[in-house]
């Protein structure tokens, strides 16, 4: 579409309906400058209220949206999650535990086993044991639920689709609920590290807290925004490095001298390059808007491409398609043009707790484990709701593990 019509094209279908998807790092630059009030993300969104909330970030637009990004940015700063990597390596150590040589291991599947459990114990701050097992069984099914699910909403019974979604729901708000009430009652909660406790203290412009229900739908945005993100990405360093060989042994090199994480780095960005899990993200301005010599109106949907930007020949000669950690090394690619995470005031508040789960889960691997690709072939990119999946979720042989 890019090479027939340029670098703004209209495609329209009866899911997405109208849209304008924009391919041109200039252009995007400008999408990601607008100010919060010159445009909306929050209204194709709303399908996902029963599940998030109405309060969650996502489906929150102006004023609202920026209140809840401040109080919800310092937890995640670099800085503040960096305690969290020795509680990822567990868990990912846990997980490999359990591998044996010969067994066939899907990367993406091991990713998200750890990154539910890294959530529910450093995010929403859980521990005990029995109630750590019953949100790992409860939180997938709450956050897969199928969008058509969610468009019929109709409760035929605890069997039924819709009715299985709605008990098992309220089954994980009261658990939240409870975690809520025990932090606010416990004299001690300002020595608590995981992501609850710090939402708890925070306070807006105003001096006023989050309240329960603000707390209980922020939880399961993080959950929903973060969890398949993060595995299905893990899935994908997995399905580019077994099909690299000189990349998988530079960083396994670098992995084993464990003195550096500068390769590491290079193929975490890399991965989410060639393989960017969404692959666009949406605005739609608040007034009529220029952009690339067209103007656009009012609630317009304009897609900034990530897929197309990064993998565009001019921003990223030579070979765009390949899988080169070293180009991350030769020199950082221009501002914008690479956006995995998306840009502006609406830019993944997560990205940097994505960015240590990466690292520590591929280096646990990669320290223990030797793996290789189950086929010789690229697996197939497949579309799942808003994600982008490996075909065959990053399937490796274990050939040894230590
Ligand atoms: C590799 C993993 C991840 C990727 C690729 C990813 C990507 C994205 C993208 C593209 C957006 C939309 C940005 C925009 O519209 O400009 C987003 C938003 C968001 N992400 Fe992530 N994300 C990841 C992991 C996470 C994690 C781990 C968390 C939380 C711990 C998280 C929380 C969020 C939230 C709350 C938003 C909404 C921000 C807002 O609307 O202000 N994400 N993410």
């Amino acid at each position: 579409m890019r090479k027939r019509y340029g670098n703004i094209f209209r495609t329209s279908d009866s899911i997405a309906g109208e849209v304008f998807h924009v391919a041109d790092r200039d252009l995007v630059e400008q999408m990601f400058k607008w100010k919060p009030t010159d445009y909306n993300v929050a209204e194709p969104r709303q399908i996902m209220e029963p599940v998030v909330g109405q309060a969650s970030l996502l489906l929150l637009d102006g004023d609202r949206h920026m209140r809840m990004r401040k109080l919800m940015l310092p937890p995640f700063h670099g800085q503040a999650i960096a305690h969290y990597a020795e509680l990822i390596a567990q868990i990912a150590d846990r997980e490999i535990n359990g591998w044996s040589p010969g067994d066939t291991v899907r990367t993406r599947t091991v990713g998200q086993a750890i990154t539910l459990e890294v959530m529910i114990r450093a995010v929403f701050g859980v521990s005990d044991p029995g109630r750590v097992a019953e949100l790992k069984r409860r939180l997938p099914r709450l956050s897969s639920i199928s969008p058509v699910v969610l468009v019929m909403q109709k409760d035929l019974g605890p069997l039924s689709p819709w009715g299985s979604f709605l008990r098992n729901r309220d089954r994980v708000d009261e658990m939240l609920y409870e975690e809520i009430a025990q932090r606010r009652a416990a004299p001690g909660r300002g020595e608590r590290d995981d992501i609850l406790s710090l939402l708890l203290a925070a306070r807006d412009e105003e001096g006023n807290p989050l309240t329960d229900k603000e707390l209980r739908d922020e939880l399961i945005t993080i959950l929903l925004a973060g969890h398949e993100t993060t595995a299905t990405s893990i899935g994908w360093a997995f399905e580019r490095l077994l099909r690299t060989p000189p990349a998988l042994e530079c960083l396994t090199a670098e992995v084993k001298a464990g003195d550096s994480s500068e390769y590491m780095d290079a193929a975490i960005k890399e991965t989410l390059r060639v393989r960017p899990v969404i692959t666009e993200v949406f605005r739609s301005p608040t007034e009529p808007r220029e952009l690339g010599g067209y103007l656009f109106e009012p609630g317009a949907q304009l897609a900034a491409s990530i897929s197309l930007l990064q993998s565009d020949p001019d921003l990223y000669a030579p070979d765009p398609l390949a899988f080169r950690p070293e180009r991350f090394l030769e020199g950082a690619p221009e501002p914008y043009a690479w956006i995995p995470f998306g840009g502006g005031v609406r830019r993944c508040i997560g990205a940097s707790f994505a960015l240590l789960e990466m690292k520590i889960v591929i280096e646990r691997i990669l320290a223990r484990a030797q793996l290789r690709a189950s086929r010789a072939k690229d697996e197939k990119v497949s579309f799942r709701g808003i994600t982008v999946l490996p075909g065959r979720g990053g399937e490796a042989i274990v050939e040894s593990v230590a």
